[in-house]
């Protein structure tokens, strides 16, 4: 029997993934218990809920939606016992161009995830969890109502889970077919059946006037998941398998100008994005040079081929040194990309070799951000389309020598003015490609 996804590589580690790897491997109830299923769950349950707090703050756990905030710190926001309703909603909305993580795990493994919903909700208190997915996975959608449905007959999910006098029911809710509702006060809006137009924060920020303006913790399919590990492997253990501030593993979606593009879970920080290239995605195609990277989900900068970047250290002896950090060398985890300038996002690893068009794909990403702004404020959605019809012009020939200015100018005028970030995930793909390939876009001004 073969496994969903080729072994792994010797330098993969998979925890999300161990299952889908099994040869063999079905997404149904009795495969998921006869290989150790919702065992954490009947563990967590004989815990105190700030033990388990406590143990995913100190497993390092980051957020693999995008903005990776720390998950323990962002669950200890919630006072368990403050008389008010909490509520879970898991971010399936994943529509972030380059990810594709998410998907596979509501269609290959989704008792993982529910069994981390549920050592979540008894640890915040909740008694309702919503999973929120995208529209366009309807076959998601379906596969997890019916885990859900499974999860209940066996008493798992529902009243008196285990026979602990824990409840809590879990509701899948398709999304709105749209990029925004990722966002995740956006994504709340929509679930309360509104327009999904973002909140402002403050004072909307989740864990405090979210769902139905009560407590709410929203995290990424992903995220949940990796809950069950911390538990299964101890919080120490998990933390270690990272680096210090990003414990655990990342999966990564590799797309693009590589030999084996698809999924790989490696240690966070484990490589540097050239091994990932050049060793664990196949290379290059032949007689192809590496000419691009946007390492994290479109809207992180994008990364050109033969930078040095110049970055600071802790030296042996405590004091911060100037480093200078090649592009193929920078470590796939969240400091070291975020000290680059650019960030490990959602885990969707974009390659483009030296046959792309580097105003071509801006083009791309623009039009995608032109589309999706849903148009709240003023510079986000303005802007947005202004810096798609520049490109679109540029690539039909139409440029005029101003417009690396112009563009640059509009991107700026976004980022730090809008409701939420999506005005700087939509301007820093313009500002970064601008930036760092400025004779490609000078030449495709020059007809003007
Ligand atoms: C425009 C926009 C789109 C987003 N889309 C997603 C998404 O599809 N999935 C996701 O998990 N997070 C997405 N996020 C991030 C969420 O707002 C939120 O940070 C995340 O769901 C929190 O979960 P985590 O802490 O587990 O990462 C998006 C953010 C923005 C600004
Ligand atoms: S930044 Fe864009 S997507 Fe976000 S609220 Fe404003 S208009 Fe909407």
């Amino acid at each position: 029997m073969v496994s969903l996804i080729p072994q792994p590589h010797p330098r993969e580690r998979r925890i999300i993934f161990e299952n889908i790897s099994r040869p063999g491997w079905s997404n149904d109830i009795d495969t998921y218990v006869a290989h150790g299923g919702y065992e954490q769950l009947r563990k967590a349950l004989g815990m105190q809920p700030s033990e388990i707090v406590d143990a995913v703050k100190a497993a390092n756990l980051r957020g693999r939606g995008g903005a990776g905030f720390p998950c323990g710190v962002k669950w200890s926001f919630i006072k368990r016992d403050d008389g008010k309703p909490h509520y879970i909603t898991v971010n399936g909305d994943e529509s972030e161009p380059g990810t594709f993580k998410d998907r596979y795990i509501l269609h290959n493994d989704p008792h993982q995830l529910i069994e981390g919903v549920l050592i979540a909700a008894w640890a915040l208190n909740v008694n309702l969890a919503y999973i929120y997915i995208r529209c366009e996975f309807p076959h998601a959608a379906k596969i997890v109502w019916n885990a859900i449905k499974e999860a209940k007959a066996r008493g798992l999910v529902g009243k008196n889970i285990c026979g602990s006098g824990f409840d809590c029911d879990i509701y899948v809710h398709q999304g709105a077919a749209a990029y925004i509702c990722g966002e995740e006060t956006s994504l709340i809006e929509s679930l309360e059946g509104k327009r999904p137009y973002p909140r402002i924060k403050p004072p909307y920020f989740p864990a405090v006037l979210g769902l139905y303006m009560s407590p709410t913790i929203v995290n990424n399919v992903e995220t949940l998941c990796h809950v069950v590990h911390i538990l299964r492997l101890g919080a120490e253990e998990y933390a270690k398998m990272g680096t210090p501030g990003d414990g655990g593993t990342r999966t990564m979606c590799v797309s693009g100008d590589v030999m084996r593009p698809g999924y790989y879970e490696l240690p966070a920080g484990a490589v540097t994005l050239g091994e990932l290239i050049h060793d664990i995605c196949g290379g290059l195609k032949p007689g192809r040079k590496l000419k691009a990277v946007i390492p994290g989900g479109s809207s992180a900068k994008v990364m050109r081929a033969g930078e040095v970047y110049k970055i600071k250290v802790k030296a042996q002896d405590g004091t911060m040194i100037d480093k200078e950090v090649a592009m193929e060398d920078v470590v796939m985890d969240a400091a070291s990309l975020a000290a680059v300038g650019t960030m490990v996002g959602s885990g969707g690893v974009m390659v483009m070799d030296d046959s792309r068009d580097m105003v071509w794909a801006l083009n791309n990403l623009n039009q995608f951000y032109a589309h999706e702004s849903c148009g709240q404020c003023t510079p986000c959605r303005e802007g947005s389309l202004w810096m798609s019809k520049m490109t679109t012009r540029m690539m039909a020939g139409g440029g005029s020598a101003n417009d690396p200015a112009t563009l640059k100018n509009v991107a700026d005028n976004i980022a730090g003015r809008t409701v939420c970030a999506f005005g700087e995930a939509c301007s820093w793909p313009t500002q970064s490609f601008l930036a760092k390939f400025p004779e490609e876009f000078a030449a495709r001004s020059a007809n003007g």
